[in-house]
């Protein structure tokens, strides 16, 4: 048989072949069968060497239109076994809707950040409004417009890291007092503000003590405020956040900002007044610092202290965590281990 006839028979054969393929396997097989290197196609195509010159190219561009055919059957019953077989995984899988779904596992924020939402939305619920104050802040801030002016005693206890000579990390919340202060249109009514944020101080870090640590300041400015005033909104804090029952109590004390100053202690939570381990038997324990706003807090903002005045208080919410869960060492707060953080959920 020449080998022209030899190609339409392999053209022919392939093509009733290839129809009737019903699977990927065999359509590889017929593909090696056909176009592989000891394929049917190359076996007739090597006898072309001793072909004369005139049927050389006649035979070459048949076996090519051979060859072409047949690739072009290839990929199209490759295309339709690939539907088919979609088709068929899509008929028989089945998705059961009504199984319940992976729950997500919900997160919560840091035990501080909770307490610290916790206060905001109790003065929130008051009336007062949240400002932000800056981390970074300039010593004329934070020292001399509370009435720390330079060299002044009170600063001993509030070393700090320095950015510049003027420039430092807070060491208290006490500055954005200075701030809302002097942006406050009075025009418009009260000044009534909390302000939470991080502070820093140069402090050795043990149990109590941290180099950075939190603080929530408090300030109300209108012009007839009274220390009943400051001893009703403290002790909605106190039952708030230590319970009902709970009863505050104020004590003399100094702050360069306020006067008078009053440390403001809670009754114990924990015996309720007797006396034990939590209150040292006092039957109290002190929760912060406040007091009625310093004239000169005011005249330096700007503000007449001979027509408005108020009150001040600035608390740890470090510190309230500890006493309301029994933590004993403030560090376990900054070092992330997930086995101590996920305890505390303050809010379902
Ligand atoms: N700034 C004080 C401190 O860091 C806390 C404080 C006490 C703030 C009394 C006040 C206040 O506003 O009235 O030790």
């Amino acid at each position: 048989m020449d080998l022209k006839n030899r190609l339409s028979e392999i053209a022919e054969t392939a093509s009733t072949e290839f129809a009737n393929t019903h699977s990927m396997e065999e359509l590889e097989t017929l593909r090696v069968t056909y176009l592989g290197k000891k394929g049917k196609l190359t076996q007739v195509l090597k006898g072309m060497k001793d072909l004369s010159a005139e049927e050389r190219p006649v035979i070459g561009q048949l076996g090519n239109k051979v060859r072409d055919e047949i690739t072009s059957q290839l990929s199209e019953k490759k295309a339709l076994l690939e539907k088919a077989a979609l088709d068929k995984r899509l008929s028989e899988e089945t998705i059961d809707v009504t199984l319940p779904g992976v729950k997500p596992k919900k997160g919560q924020g840091h035990v501080i950040t909770q307490i610290m939402e916790e206060i905001e939305d109790l003065f929130l619920g008051m009336g007062y409004q949240i400002v932000e104050g800056n981390e970074v802040e300039e010593d004329y801030y934070n020292f001399e417009r509370v009435n720390l002016p330079k060299n002044h005693p009170a600063r001993d206890m509030q070393d700090t890291f320095y950015i510049t000579n003027e420039v430092l990390m807070r060491t208290h919340t006490s500055p954005v007092q200075a701030r809302a202060l002097e942006t406050h249109d009075f025009s418009k009514g009260p000044l009534k503000m909390i302000s939470p944020g991080k502070v820093y101080r140069r402090d050795t870090d043990d149990a109590t003590h941290s180099h950075q640590f939190h603080q929530i300041e408090g300030l109300v400015i209108d012009k007839h405020i009274t220390m009943a005033d400051l001893k009703g909104a403290l002790e909605a804090l106190a039952k708030k956040m230590f319970g009902e029952d709970r009863e505050i109590r104020l004590r003399p004390s100094y702050f360069p900002f306020t006067e008078p100053s009053v440390e403001v202690d809670v009754s114990c939570f924990k015996c309720g007044g007797a006396g034990c381990s939590v209150c040292k038997q006092t039957g109290w324990i002190e929760i912060l610092g406040a007091g009625m706003t310093h004239p000169e807090v005011l005249r330096m903002s700007g503000v007449d202290p001979e027509v408005y005045g108020g009150f001040a208080f600035g608390m740890g919410p470090d510190r309230i965590a500890m006493l309301k869960y029994g933590v004993e060492d403030i560090r376990n707060f900054y070092l992330n281990d997930q086995r101590f953080l996920e305890q505390f959920k303050v809010k379902g």
